[in-house]
């Protein structure tokens, strides 16, 4: 069955848009994958401005009754968007989104919303979404005020599915996986560096799994787009001719454990 997955933080600037939108480009291009990528932060909607789409319609409209939902969608890069408006629609009642997104879950294999740090504009987006995966970088400011997203998350009954370790800028001054993990109770499912590449691909105005897809935060997008797609990744070929168990990184481990729940 389809599945509305968000990618949430309390904390600004952590990465929310950027996985929503690399996740949505690998699972379509190296997974042929349908996606629907809907920018459901309404406060500062990011996705139309890092694609450079020039929309008539957004999703206020389809909200409000404007138009229909099929009319705000827009195409890009292998996978549709629904952009959000520039400007903010006070009257707009985001806990329509829910009951709103149910009638295309059918057309897709995956919707992704991408969402706002603000407590409040979250309630509704977690109520929308089926499954939430934790975007946070490595230290404790971050990680504690990320945390704070899980507990809205749980107090609604929505399963958070995991953490993407976002942003690692100098592993030593910062919480590894295992911390992480102890301090979350939630396991890591991607490991991602901080890496100026990503301010080409922003200049660009291109997901960098389109403008550099063989980059390790391609590759990991893809892993992590690997796992939630269900697919099976082919082992390595020189692990047959290992003796003993190779080394697997502990994300690589938490993938494949959750692979085999799906
Ligand atoms: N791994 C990374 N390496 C370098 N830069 C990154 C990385 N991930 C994201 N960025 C950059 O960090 C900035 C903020 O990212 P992004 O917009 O995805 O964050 P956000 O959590 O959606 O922010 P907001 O809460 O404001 O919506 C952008 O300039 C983005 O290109
Ligand atoms: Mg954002």
């Amino acid at each position: 069955m389809t599945n509305i997955l968000s990618f949430v933080s309390i904390k600004g600037g952590v990465g929310k848009t950027t996985l929503a939108l690399e996740t949505a480009t690998s699972l379509a291009k190296n997974f042929n994958k349908k996606v629907l990528l809907v920018d459901a932060n309404f406060s500062a909607p990011n996705i139309g401005l890092y694609l450079d789409l020039t929309s008539d319609y957004n999703l206020q409209d389809s909200l409000n009754g404007n138009t229909t939902l099929q009319n705000t969608i827009y195409e890009a890069h292998g996978i549709d968007i629904i952009p959000s408006a520039l400007h903010y629609h006070k009257e707009i009642d985001p806990y329509k989104l829910k009951s709103l997104l149910q009638k295309y879950k059918s057309r897709y294999d995956f919707i992704i919303l991408d969402t706002s740090p603000n407590y409040e504009e979250l309630r509704p987006i977690i109520a929308a979404s089926d499954k939430i995966f934790l975007v946070s970088s490595p230290d404790h400011v971050t990680l504690h005020t990320t945390l704070k997203a899980a507990k809205l998350a749980q107090e609604q009954k929505t399963p958070i599915h995991g953490i993407i370790v976002n942003k690692i800028r100098s592993p030593k001054h910062e919480y590894n996986l295992q911390e992480i993990e102890k301090i979350s109770n939630i396991p890591v499912l991607a490991r991602i560096h901080e890496h100026k590449e990503m301010a080409r691909s922003l200049h660009k105005k291109t997901p960098l799994s389109i403008l550099a897809p063989r980059h390790q935060i391609s590759r990991e997008i893809e892993n992590f787009a690997s796992a939630i797609a269900g697919h099976t990744k082919k082992e390595k070929w020189f692990y047959k001719f290992i003796p003993y168990e190779p080394f697997v990184p502990k994300e690589e481990v938490n993938r494949q454990f959750y692979k085999a729940q799906l």
